[in-house]
């Protein structure tokens, strides 16, 4: 392609996407000394960014996309922050026949990890390089250093890791933003961030309805209490915001909380995080039942209905308070561990799928700072995983027996104090299920597999016969010996 301007007039990277992650990375972008051109669909919108925010910065506009590429570095680097799925192809599309080889194109939106697969092979076919990322931090991670997950094409990552790396948030200098591995295993691990941050939401929001109702406690109230939490092994942004928003007033001097409708919305990722751990066989109990949480608060007429039918019945608490917000917040950090225990598991299983090679200590650092469920806490799991990179199962880890053993008597504290005032707590119980089925060397699924061999000749292994080795048992003596075939979905 024909080059106009001279290398050193040209820009460090291109971004096409101007709406509020994309225009705070610019921005970030250009504060750390890099050039950028950017680009919209509406020329309205680059107008007004130049003329403000981007004004006297490293940022020049482009009203074309053959314009932006003609304004860039070569290897040419163009970044995506448009909403996922199908307009993420039309400008790869778009892209393609105006870029060279070996030049970059990188999906910075929560797309969908098997996209971000395809586009990696596709690409590469026509000699292009793809890198899909999740970028994590809202608005004011995006402008002040977010966490970012590359992943993709490897060959394309010496030519972008010193702009990632120097725009993305810093724990003890070192940066939330490394190589996770081919294809989409960057979007895949941003995708169990979010299941993760439904998750540690979902959770953060039972404790309070249990304070709030269940105890009694005002919006003022349960604000000092998790303003407390912040500082101790709970400490991270999901519990100062939720602090925060417990001290903001409507305009009539109402808490605002107490007028937001409780139907919650969901953009997606919650979902395919529940997906894939179906399809991998993982139980990732805890984020599941929080995007099913988020289904059931969406029923909101329905529950109505239900409520004048079934009215809650509570009995009265004759616990001392403190002692049952020390309860909550041990089932809290038990659960949390839960999760987090979870969603490594399921990451173990993708990556041993798809032959991956994640680092699983280097993405809890990614995850330390930077993103929306950054926390003190993932500094225990990156430990745990310097440790031993080997490790099974984070339960298996010190650390984590340790704060179990002494936060489970209190967890189920919590979790009776929630049934016994009929509050739901989906996400606490689920996890404390989990923990007692994780935990237990026998379950009762022998009875299960009885009832499958009953039922549909399924066959069923033994206690007292080698792994492997399938039994049928003739249970109502019909003479019939014939057992089905013993597929595994
Ligand atoms: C992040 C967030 C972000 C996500 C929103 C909305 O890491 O910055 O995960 O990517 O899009 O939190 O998600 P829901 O609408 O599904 O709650």
């Amino acid at each position: 392609m024909s080059q106009t301007k001279s290398q050193t007039d040209k820009a460090d990277i291109g971004l096409i996407g101007l709406a509020v992650m994309g225009q705070n990375l610019v921005l970030n972008m250009a504060d750390h000394g890099f050039s950028v051109a950017v680009y919209n669909r509406s020329a309205d919108k680059t107008n007004d960014f130049l003329a403000g925010q981007a004004a006297q910065k490293t940022i020049q506009g482009a009203y074309s996309l053959p314009e932006l590429v003609q304004s860039l570095k070569t290897p040419r680097k163009v970044m995506l922050m448009v909403k996922a799925g199908e307009v993420v192809d039309d400008f790869i599309t778009q892209l393609v026949p105006l870029l060279d080889e070996g030049d970059i194109i990188i999906d910075g939106g929560n797309s969908l990890y098997t996209d971000s697969t395809r586009r990696t092979n596709a690409l590469k076919q026509q000699g292009i390089l793809f890198i899909g990322t999740g970028v994590s931090g809202g608005e004011e991670g995006a402008r002040n250093g977010p966490s970012i997950m590359p992943g993709g094409n490897v060959e394309a990552w010496a030519a972008v890791k010193p702009i990632f790396q120097a725009i993305a948030a810093k724990v003890n200098d070192q940066a939330c933003c490394d190589w996770v591995g081919k294809e989409g295993a960057g979007h895949y691990v941003k995708m169990v961030h979010n299941g993760i941050e439904y998750g540690d939401m979902q959770l953060i929001s039972e404790a309070y309805q249990l304070m709030r109702e269940g105890l009694g406690l005002s919006a003022d109230e349960c604000h000092d209490v998790f303003a407390r939490w912040n500082t101790g092994v709970l400490d991270s942004y999901l519990i100062e915001i939720t602090a925060d928003i417990l001290t903001f007033n409507d305009t009539d001097g109402a808490p605002l909380i107490d007028k937001i409708l409780d139907s919650a919305g969901q953009k997606g990722t919650g979902k395919w995080t529940g997906i894939s751990s179906l399809d991998m066989g993982v139980p990732l109990t805890l984020i599941t039942e929080s995007v099913y949480a988020r289904c059931l608060s969406s029923l909101k007429d329905e529950r109505g209905v239900a409520a004048e039918i079934y009215p809650r019945t509570i009995v009265a608490n004759t616990e001392d308070k403190e002692a049952v917000l020390q309860a909550i917040h041990d089932a809290l950090y038990a659960s949390k561990i839960i999760s987090y225990t979870q969603g490594y598991m399921l990451m173990k299983e993708a990556a041993k799928e798809f032959k991956w090679d994640l680092n699983y200590g280097g993405i809890a650092l990614m995850w330390r700072g930077g993103c929306i469920i950054r926390s003190t806490f993932l500094s225990e799991i990156k430990r745990a995983f310097d440790e031993q990179p080997d490790l099974q199962n984070l339960l298996q880890d010190s650390f984590f027996e340790h704060a179990i053993k002494s936060s489970q008597a209190n967890w189920r504290k919590a979790v009776i104090f929630g049934i016994s005032q009929s509050i739901p707590t989906p996400a606490l119980s689920s996890a404390l299920a989990f923990f007692d089925g994780y935990r237990s060397a026998t379950v009762s699924a022998n009875m299960l597999q009885a009832q499958r061999d009953y039922f549909g000749a399924h066959t069923y292994e033994r206690i007292d016969a080698p792994r492997g080795e399938r039994f049928h048992t003739d249970w109502i003596k019909s003479g019939g010996n014939i057992s089905s075939s013993s597929y595994e979905v």
